[in-house]
């Protein structure tokens, strides 16, 4: 019988990524993605059921409350959803692969490029919630921990990435405010779900960083998009992180990504090394599927 494999999150930006490019990365898998209209993770009876039925093998978890803001607005909820149901998932895997998406939030941001060893420090609730529900997570020796960052991508809805968040924002005729202060190393979508069925592949329990191989300020990756969202052209408008007023957010969460990339079988691409690669392979620009030079 094929080894099932279940993806939570799977309407959330990288969960569809990771189910759709499964058949690519991981064909001999019956993936199993669970939605939150599917099945709630906080309903602990019925999640037990559900395991009971697919009896997986793995479980890739991306279901989470993944925005800050909606985090600090209900902490309750985001404990709820990120540490209580992470926590509970990986006692139902006790036995099995487990892997849990985290993120650079975690680190205050102060120095950028973190390697796995660094002590993190959270400034906002929702990088707290993804700390505490990692230090459960790896307290099994075969979970594994990966911590992602910006990640780019188009989903279902269109509601999803934070590329879809500045198209919809420039359509409605607002200007879009790109800190030139803030950094962050992106990657898309389709770079991480292949990188996560690789390590599903290999069993690699532990701490992983994945992030794009490139560092830029909010407004570079902005003006990197020009060409390809027409739609930004005279909209993007470069502001100081200084000038926020909402929650906490961290300066620079670039990842110092070498201990994944030595079990990878791709070089992690930089930012704007992908989009110039897409387009002269005359590929879409988020596509999963012919991603990345070999490493
Ligand atoms: N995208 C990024 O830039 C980024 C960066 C760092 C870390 N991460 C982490 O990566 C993972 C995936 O992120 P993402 O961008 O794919 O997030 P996303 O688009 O917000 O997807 C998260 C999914 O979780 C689902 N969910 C929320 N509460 C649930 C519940 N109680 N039961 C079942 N499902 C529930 C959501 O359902 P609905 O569709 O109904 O809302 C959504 O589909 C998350 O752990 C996130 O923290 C993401």
């Amino acid at each position: 019988m094929a080894p099932r494999a279940i993806v939570t999150g799977a309407a959330g930006l990288i969960g569809q990524y990771v189910v759709k490019s499964a058949s690519r990365w991981a064909p001999d898998r019956q993936v199993h993605g669970l939605t939150r209209a599917e099945l709630d993770l906080t309903d602990f009876v019925s999640v037990e059921r559900t395991w009971q039925f697919i009896k997986p093998d793995i479980v890739v978890h991306c279901a989470a409350l993944s925005r800050t803001k909606d985090c600090e607005q209900d902490p309750q909820l985001a404990h709820r959803v990120n540490v209580e149901a992470t926590a509970h998932l990986t006692r139902l895997c006790k036995d099995i692969a487990f892997i849990f998406l985290s993120s650079g939030e975690v680190f205050d941001g102060t120095r950028g490029w973190y390697r796995e060893e660094d002590a993190p420090n959270p400034i906002n609730f929702y990088g707290k919630t993804k700390l505490e529900a990692e230090q459960l997570v790896l307290q099994n020796p075969r979970h594994t921990v990966v911590r992602i960052v910006l990640t780019a991508g188009t989903s279902q809805n269109g509601d999803r990435s934070f590329v879809e968040d500045m198209c919809r924002a420039a359509q409605g005729g607002k200007p879009v405010t790109l800190y030139g202060d803030e950094f962050r190393c992106p990657l898309p979508a389709g770079a991480i779900a292949r990188a996560i069925w690789e390590l599903t592949g290999k069993g690699l329990p532990g701490l992983y960083h994945l992030g794009g191989r490139e560092r830029l300020s909010r407004w570079e990756i902005g003006q990197a998009l020009l060409p390809w969202y027409p739609e930004l052209q005279g909209r993007l408008a470069e502001g100081s992180a200084r000038s926020h007023t909402g929650g906490s957010r961290p300066a620079d969460l670039s990842l110092n990504c070498e201990k994944i990339q030595t079990h990878l079988s791709f070089r992690i691409p930089g930012f704007r090394s992908w989009l110039k690669d897409r387009v002269h392979r005359g590929v879409d620009l988020w596509d999963y599927e012919p991603v990345c030079r070999e490493a």
